[in-house]
């Protein structure tokens, strides 16, 4: 199974992949994380979208799409892929279109994550993750067990994104009204939109996706 998380910035795309492929050993393409560790590398791509990304504009719609074409050309067709903040404009929802053809695969469910935009920032400006493991975590919402530990690895090291401040976050929203939102009535033609609400608990985002791939 093939499905998009789709979602303003902190809705929640990039906490629930990672239990989808806890529950369903689905594999999570995220391209702000692909992104992310192209950067650190400091690769051709990565020197390119460090400005980009830390503006909140969007890296180009070549790049992205080539990144999700070489993930899926690494992992094997019986894996279910959750496409996280891809395709995040028209041109790369046609891409996407295309790659998964040539893939021999389709898309099953496209997944918008309703939410309130205003607790986003808070949501975005508290958020830290694992240095080590990636475990997600925020200042509010969810700490570790033990302060300054994570809790699935154990290590102490914990990071912040340089593109999670209030004023990079409204231009992120901005960017997903104007380039992203348009995206959904494609897809609600062809009748594979479902919607849930993103502010909701964490727990009961997730019951909510499970019970839709089951
Ligand atoms: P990307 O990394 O994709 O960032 P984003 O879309 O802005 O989304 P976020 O990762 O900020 O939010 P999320 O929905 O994953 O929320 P999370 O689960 O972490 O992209 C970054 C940049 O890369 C872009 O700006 C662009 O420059 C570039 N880029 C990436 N893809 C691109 C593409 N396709 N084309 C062009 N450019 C691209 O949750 C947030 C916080 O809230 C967490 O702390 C979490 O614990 C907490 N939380 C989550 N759910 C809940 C809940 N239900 N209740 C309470 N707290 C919650
Ligand atoms: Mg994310």
């Amino acid at each position: 199974m093939d499905i998009i998380l789709l979602g303003p910035p902190g809705a929640g795309k990039g906490t629930q992949s990672q239990r989808l492929v806890e529950h369903h050993g689905m594999r999570q393409l995220s391209t702000g994380d692909m992104l992310r560790a192209a950067v650190k590398a400091e690769t051709p791509v990565g020197i390119k979208a460090k400005a980009v990304m830390e503006k909140g504009e969007l890296v180009s719609d070549e790049i992205v799409s080539q990144l999700i074409d070489a993930e899926l050309t690494a992992m094997g067709r019986e894996t279910g892929a959750i496409f996280d903040g891809y395709p995040r404009t028209a041109a790369q929802a046609e891409m996407l279109d295309e790659i998964l053809a040539s893939h021999g695969r389709k898309l099953d469910h496209v997944i918008e994550l309703e939410v309130d935009e205003d607790a986003l920032v808070q949501r975005i400006t508290g958020r830290f993750t694992c240095a080590a493991c990636g475990e997600g975590y925020h200042d509010s919402f969810k700490t570790p067990e033990v302060e300054g530990v994570c809790d699935k690895c154990g290590s102490t090291e914990f990071k912040r994104r340089p593109d999670d401040n209030e004023e990079t976050v409204r231009h992120r929203m901005e960017v997903y009204r104007s380039e992203t939102a348009p995206i959904l009535p494609g897809y609600e033609a062809r009748g594979i939109v479902s919607r849930v609400d993103g502010m909701a608990s964490i727990e009961e985002v997730t019951h909510a996706l499970d019970a839709i791939l089951d």
